[in-house]
């Protein structure tokens, strides 16, 4: 399988004194695809940023191909391939659509990295003079995902991509998932659509108050009873 392209280990972190990660370890292969599920608060946003360099390690180690970056700045992670697609998106929302696409058209012409995003969400194509903050909820998030599209990052971490979106604007994102796996991008995923995402998945870790309760193959994991315990009949779509 190779040398993971990202793997945390025995990560502490949280928020001040207060500890929201208890050592947790988490690996994602080359080219494979992790479900990062669990509760409310479980530790899941906070892992992501952890990863990403927004909330600072206590303890532990970061690394990404095989070099340790937990103690360098997120801006520094990010132009070693790794990418967070926040909650909330993290677009820049006075800019156009436009302009945010060509901030992350890196080597790429801006031309390129436009026919891309448009490629995979035409709707963008009539609005990219529009102001991001302005697009719709799913418009926006479509924004956000082309940015992962565009940029050369390796490792793309996307928390809760499908969150408040309607059904057909989920499938289209889903749909650019896939077309990041298929281009053998590494990724974490948080999302409440528990089926949708475990059909994606190669790995499922399932978190529980901040500690790893169940790392498994999806089929493996659907089967677990720790899983039904955690995740619940309710999150399944
Ligand atoms: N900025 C913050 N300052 C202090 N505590 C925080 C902060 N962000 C999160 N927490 C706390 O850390 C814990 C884990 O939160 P986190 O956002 O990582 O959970 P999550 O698994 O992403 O939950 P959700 O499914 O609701 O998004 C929670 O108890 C939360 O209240
Ligand atoms: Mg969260």
């Amino acid at each position: 399988m190779g040398s993971p392209m990202l793997a945390l280990e025995n990560i502490h972190a949280g928020y001040g004194r207060f500890e929201v990660l208890h050592g947790v370890d988490l690996r994602v292969p080359p080219g494979k695809t992790v479900a990062l599920l669990g509760a409310n608060g479980a530790g899941k946003t906070t892992l992501l940023k952890a990863a990403a360099g927004l909330v600072p390690t206590t303890a532990g180690q970061i690394t990404l191909d095989g070099v340790r970056v937990e103690r360098i700045p997120p801006q520094k992670r990010a132009r070693r391939g790794l990418m967070l697609i926040p909650e909330g998106r993290g677009i820049f929302r006075d800019l156009t659509v436009r302009e945010n696409l060509a901030m992350f058209a890196g080597r790429r012409s801006v031309s390129e990295a436009i026919e891309r995003a448009v490629a995979a969400f035409p709707v963008l194509d009539g609005r990219l003079g529009q102001r991001a903050g302005s697009l719709s909820g799913g418009q926006q998030q479509m924004v956000a995902v082309s940015r992962a599209l565009i940029a050369d990052a390796r490792v793309i971490l996307a928390d809760e991509l499908s969150v408040g979106l309607a059904p057909v604007v989920v499938d289209e994102i889903f749909e650019a998932v896939n077309v990041l796996r298929a281009e053998g991008r590494s990724l974490v995923i948080v999302e409440q659509y528990v089926d949708r995402v475990l059909d994606v998945a190669d790995y499922v870790y399932v978190l529980h108050k901040g500690r790893v309760a169940l790392v498994g193959e999806p089929e493996q994991c659907r089967r677990d009873a720790v899983f039904d315990q955690y995740i619940g009949a309710a999150t399944h779509s």
